[in-house]
């Protein structure tokens, strides 16, 4: 008796926890306030489904997240196919269903379908251990599948083939397009700026250059890319830790750093902040981008400043001007100030105005005016009385003058900033 007893113990194990995937059958549906919201991967880890965004109750996301970590990290959510992607709305009342034509369908609540993985003919879907959610033909291959659709993660086991492209989210509260994409090209893997809403790519600002067949992030924790003659080159390095005591993924975040990450698998459900650095591209993404269009890495007027400590970027403004949307610093910054009368003649604007150094901050390109040579008092002065001019530049060496273009681009502080920059200031408003 107890040997039977066992067996059908190990049955019931194996066709529960041990399983490689339950299938989902046509015919199955999901809603955003259930009962049924999600589909787990057998090993509970992952999760596909319907899930609230943060501050928004009447508003989900259809997403494939980790499940079992405190903050729920999305790895995917639906997009549309547009050649600029949008991030896919759902509203409560709406349905997922797998048809009975093996086809899978999000449907607003009036049943007007708002989203397909334009597939039919699947035999059954599958939420994999791997995070990947696949529909899958009778002979068990994929026809459609997560992994093969990126967001702005890519899991172990993910492979990314020459056209395939990560964009990031704009910011980590909203998933919307963001200002950056990962394109893997088949001469490399190149990182760009991109324009928002219109989705037009800039120039990039990290590249890793040869004949390249697939990135890879393999099942033990290593992300790289393989040429057409087999070389492995790494794009992240560092140490990942096993696949048995970590969780890994690997994003592009919001602020344009493609980071691979681990999390303990023992205390995830525990820590606020459960993702750790194993590495990240571009080692300094402040000193990445000269751009001639958009405005670089961090929105117009505003500079990047990297903090090798934390090895975090943050955008700032300069004194006297603020965000135009402090949640939103992508959106660059204004000045507090009214814009200089062009009426002002030198005296007049000298009484309103005046030149305010800044220390180790420039915006590369961009100038108007170029004086040399000149003193650096003359420089100030003509841009003071110059309306159109918000930033001076003058380089010690050889008595360069340049008057910046408004908006400034591709701000960046640093120690290797080798000029004497200026910035027109209200005098009222100066203490
Ligand atoms: C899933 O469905 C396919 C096709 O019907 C079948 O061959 C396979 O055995 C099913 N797998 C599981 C785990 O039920
Ligand atoms: C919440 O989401 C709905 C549906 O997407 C949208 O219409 C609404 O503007 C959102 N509300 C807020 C406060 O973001
Ligand atoms: C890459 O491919 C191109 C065209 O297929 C070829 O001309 C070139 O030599 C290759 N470069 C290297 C470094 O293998
Ligand atoms: C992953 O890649 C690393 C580096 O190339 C290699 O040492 C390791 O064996 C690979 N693991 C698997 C499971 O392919
Ligand atoms: C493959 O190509 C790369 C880039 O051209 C080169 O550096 C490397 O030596 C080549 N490896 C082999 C095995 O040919
Ligand atoms: C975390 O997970 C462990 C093991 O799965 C469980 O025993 C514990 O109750 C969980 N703690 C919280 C705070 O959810
Ligand atoms: C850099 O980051 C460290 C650690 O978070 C912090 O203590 C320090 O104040 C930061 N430095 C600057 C200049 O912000
Ligand atoms: C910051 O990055 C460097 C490598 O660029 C690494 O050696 C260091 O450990 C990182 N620091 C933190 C706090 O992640």
């Amino acid at each position: 008796m107890a040997p039977l007893l066992l067996l059908s113990l190990l049955l019931l194990l194996s066709s529960t926890s041990l399983q490689a995937q339950q299938n989902i059958t046509l015919g199955s549906s999901l809603t955003p306030e259930g009962p049924s919201s999600f589909w787990l991967s057998p090993s509970g880890d992952f999760a596909f489904g319907f899930r609230p965004i943060e501050g928004n109750t009447s508003s989900y996301l259809l997403a494939v997240w980790f499940d079992k970590t405190s903050d729920k990290t999305v790895v995917w959510y639906a997009k549309t196919n547009d050649p600029d992607p949008a991030l896919v709305h759902v509203s409560s009342g709406s349905q997922l269903l797998l048809n009975s034509n093996g086809a899978l369908s999000l449907q607003d609540p009036t049943g007007t379908e708002v989203w397909n993985p334009r597939v039919v003919g699947a035999v059954y879907a599958a939420m994999l251990n791997t995070g990947n959610f696949v529909l899958a033909a009778a002979d068990g291959s994929t026809k459609w599948g997560t992994f093969n659709n990126p967001a702005d993660t890519i899991l172990p086991t993910q492979v990314l083939t020459p056209g395939m492209k990560l964009r990031s989210r704009i910011i980590p509260t909203d998933y919307s397009s963001g200002r950056f994409l990962l394109d893997l090209q088949s001469i490399g893997v190149f990182l760009y700026t991109v324009a928002v809403p219109s989705g037009n790519l800039y120039d990039y600002y990290w590249s890793m250059a040869g004949n390249t067949t697939k990135l890879v992030f393999n099942a033990t924790g290593m992300v790289y890319i393989i040429l057409d003659n087999g070389t492995q080159i790494s794009v992240t390095s560092g140490v990942t830790g096993s696949m048995l005591d970590y969780y890994h993924r690997a994003t592009l975040d919001p602020d344009g750093v493609f980071r691979q990450y681990r999390c303990p698998k023992k205390f995830s459900n525990l820590s606020s902040q459960p993702w750790s650095v194993v590495d990240f591209k571009p080692p300094n993404i402040c000193d990445s981008q000269l751009t001639n269009d958009g405005s670089g890495i961090c929105g117009f007027n505003s500079y990047c400043t990297f903090n090798g400590t934390n090895n975090q970027s943050i955008c700032l403004c300069p004194e006297q001007y603020s965000f135009i949307d402090e949640e939103r610093k992508y959106k660059g910054c204004k000045p507090d100030f009214q814009p200089q009368s062009c009426d002002l003649d030198e005296a007049a604007a000298s009484m309103q105005f005046k030149m305010i150094p800044m220390n180790n901050v420039d915006w590369p390109l961009a100038d108007h005016e170029e004086y040399s040579p000149i003193t650096k008092d003359r420089c100030q002065q003509l841009c003071l009385a110059d309306c159109f001019c918000p930033v001076a530049v003058f380089r010690d060496q050889d008595n360069t003058c340049w008057k910046k273009k408004m908006p400034l681009s591709n701000g960046k502080m640093g120690d290797n900033v080798e000029r004497t920059l200026f910035i027109k200031e209200e005098v009222s408003r100066y203490s």
